[in-house]
C-alpha cells in the first residue's frame, strides 16, 4: 500500500479521545484518516522562530507521524495572517468588501510555499501519494514539480470557491488557478464550488473540461471532483456515549432547569454568521414574550485568527450584541444568550450537543461544516432535536432534512426556532431518521478512501461528472 503524505497548513498532533478539542473542520478531519493509513501529516508547528531553518520536529503518536517547521514571524504575517486569511479567506467566501491585496502578502505566500517545498521534499518516497490541504499551500504542488516530483498528487479545498465574477478581482488569479492544475486530482467539498471552478478554467482560460468533468490542460487531464467531506462517526458516536458525555449533558440540562436549549458550537469568524444568528434568536424573544424566559442559547465560540482586525471586530461585534440582547431580555435569575470563548473536549461537546433541543448551524458561507453533522450523529434517535441549517453551508447539500434557512433573514431564522420547538416528537423522528444515515454513510472515511481512489487514478463510478455539476 503507498503512503500518504499529507500536507496542510496546520498540524494538529492527534490528543487522546477525552483531551481539549481540535479546534476546525480540517484537523479533526485528518487525525481520523490518518490514524488509519500508513503516513506522515506534515506542516507548520503553529510556531515562531527568529529564523528559518527549516528543521523538521518529527514525532509519532497513536500511529501518525507528523513532521512540522517552524515559521519567521515575517511568514506568520504575511502568508498566514497576511494572504491566507486577509486575502484568500474573505474572497473564497464572498467577502471581497474584507478582501485585502498587498504585494508583501503575495510575496509571503510564495515564499513560504516554497519553504514548505524544500522542507517536505526529502521525506516523499517514489510510491507515496501526495495529499496537499485547503486554501494556504494552493500553489505547493507546482513547486514540488518543479524540484521533480512526479507522484501523484491531490490537491483538497476545504472551504467554497467563489464564483469566477468574484475571483477575477484577485490579482494574478490565472498565475493562482495555473499552479494548481499541476495536480493530479482537484477535489472540493460540493458541486456547487466544484462548477464556480469549472466555469472558470472554461471561461477564463479557456480549457476544455470533458463530459467526465476532467480537464485538458499540458497534455494531461485533471480529475476536479466534489468530494464533501465527513465526521469521523464511529469514533464521535462512542464518544457521544462515554461517561464524559453524560456527565457533561447531566451538568447542561441542570443548569438549564427545564428551558428549551439552542446550540451553536463555531470558530469565531465572520463566516459563520453569528452576528446574524444572535440577532434572529433576540428577535424571536421579541416576537414570542411568552416563551422568552423558556429558552436558552449557548453560543460556544473559541476566538481564532486574533491577530486579523477583521477577526478583532467580530469579536467585539458579538460581545456587543450579546449585552444587548441578554440587557433587554434577562432577568434576576436567567441569561437567554450563554456566550463563551473558549474549547471543549470533544466528549463534553457532545454531551452539549445532545442536550440542545435545537442546534442552530448558520454560516453566511462555509464550505461544508463539521458542527452541523456533529450535533446529528449526538443526538438520542428516540427523542432528537432539530437542525437549523443554513442554505449556504456546503453541508446543505446532503443534510436535506434539517430546517433549512436562509441566515440573512432575520425573520426567517426567528420562524424557524419556534417551528423547530414546536416540532412533533414524530416528525423529528422522521427528520433525524435520514440525516443520521447522510452523517453515518458518508463519513469520514468514505470521504478519504473516495478522494484516496482518485489519487490512485482508479477509475470513478461512471457516472458523468458534468451531470453531477449540472
Ligand atoms: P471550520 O473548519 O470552519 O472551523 P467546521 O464546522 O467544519 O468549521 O469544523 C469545526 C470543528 O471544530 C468541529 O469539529 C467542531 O467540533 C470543532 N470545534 C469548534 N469549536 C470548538 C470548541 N469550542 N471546542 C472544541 N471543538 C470545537
Ligand atoms: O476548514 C477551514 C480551516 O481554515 C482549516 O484550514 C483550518 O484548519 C481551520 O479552518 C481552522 O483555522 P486556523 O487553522 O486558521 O485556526
Amino acid at each position: 500500500m503507498s503512503r500518504l503524505i499529507v500536507i496542510s497548513n496546520r498540524v494538529s498532533v492527534p490528543k487522546a479521545a477525552g483531551a481539549a478539542g481540535a479546534q476546525g473542520g480540517l484537523a479533526v478531519a485528518l487525525n481520523s484518516a490518518l490514524r488509519e493509513h500508513r503516513g506522515i501529516w506534515f506542516g507548520w508547528s503553529g510556531q515562531e522562530t527568529e529564523e528559518f531553518t527549516g528543521h523538521l520536529n518529527m514525532q509519532r503518536i497513536n500511529d501518525v507521524t507528523t513532521a512540522t517547521i517552524d515559521l519567521e514571524p515575517q511568514d506568520i504575517d504575511e502568508y498566514y495572517n497576511g494572504y491566507a486569511n486577509r486575502t484568500l479567506w474573505p474572497l473564497f467566501h464572498y467577502r471581497i468588501d474584507l478582501t485585502e491585496y498587498d504585494r508583501n502578502f503575495g510575496e509571503g505566500y510564495e515564499r513560504v510555499n516554497a519553504r514548505f517545498a524544500d522542507s517536505v521534499h526529502p521525506l516523499i518516497e517514489p510510491d507515496d501519494l501526495v495529499w496537499v490541504h485547503d486554501y494556504h499551500l494552493l500553489p505547493l504542488g507546482s513547486m514540488l514539480r518543479q524540484k521533480g516530483v512526479k507522484n501523484r498528487m491531490g490537491l483538497f479545498l476545504h472551504t467554497p470557491w467563489p464564483p469566477a465574477r468574484l475571483l477575477v478581482s484577485l490579482p494574478f488569479h490565472e498565475r493562482l488557478v495555473g499552479s494548481m492544475l499541476e495536480y493530479d486530482v482537484i477535489g472540493f467539498q460540493t458541486r456547487e464550488w466544484l462548477g464556480s471552478f469549472l466555469h472558470y478554467v472554461e471561461k477564463e482560460m479557456g480549457l476544455t473540461v470533458n463530459e467526465d468533468g476532467t480537464i485538458e490542460y499540458d497534455g494531461r487531464q485533471i480529475v476536479a471532483r466534489a468530494f464533501p467531506i465527513g465526521i469521523d462517526y464511529k469514533e464521535f458516536v462512542e464518544g457521544a456515549e462515554s461517561d464524559e458525555a453524560q456527565e457533561a449533558y447531566d451538568h447542561l440540562k441542570a443548569s438549564v432547569r427545564g428551558r428549551k436549549m439552542l446550540i451553536g458550537v463555531d470558530r469565531l469568524d465572520y463566516s459563520k454568521g453569528l452576528g446574524e444568528r444572535f440577532e434572529s434568536f433576540g428577535r424571536f424573544l421579541g416576537d414570542y414574550p411568552d416563551l422568552a424566559s423558556k429558552v436558552v442559547l449557548l453560543q460556544i465560540a473559541p476566538p481564532s485568527r486574533g491577530d486579523v482586525a477583521s477577526y478583532q471586530q467580530i469579536r467585539e461585534d458579538l460581545e456587543r450584541k450579546t449585552g444587548h440582547i441578554n440587557g433587554a431580555h434577562a432577568d434576576v435569575a436567567f441569561v437567554p444568550i450563554r456566550y463563551v470563548n473558549r474549547g471543549y473536549p470533544r466528549r463534553q461537546l457532545a454531551g452539549f450537543y445532545r442536550a440542545a433541543d435545537i442546534g442552530l448551524v448558520t454560516p453566511l458561507r462555509d464550505g461544508m461544516n463539521l458542527v452541523a453533522k456533529e450535533y446529528v450523529a449526538a443526538q438520542n434517535p428516540e427523542a432528537p432535536g432539530v437542525l437549523i441549517l443554513s442554505q449556504f453551508a456546503g453541508a446543505a447539500l446532503q443534510l436535506t432534512d434539517a430546517l433549512l434557512v436562509n441566515p440573512h433573514s432575520i425573520d426567517e431564522v426567528s420562524e424557524a426556532i419556534k417551528r423547530a420547538l414546536d416540532m412533533p416528537l414524530s416528525e423529528r423522528r422522521q427528520r433525524h431518521e435520514k440525516l443520521l444515515a447522510s452523517v453515518r454513510d458518508e463519513d469520514v472515511v468514505f470521504w478519504r478512501d473516495a478522494f484516496v481512489k482518485a489519487l490512485f487514478g482508479e477509475a470513478t463510478n461512471g457516472n458523468s461528472l458534468r451531470e453531477e455539476v449540472a
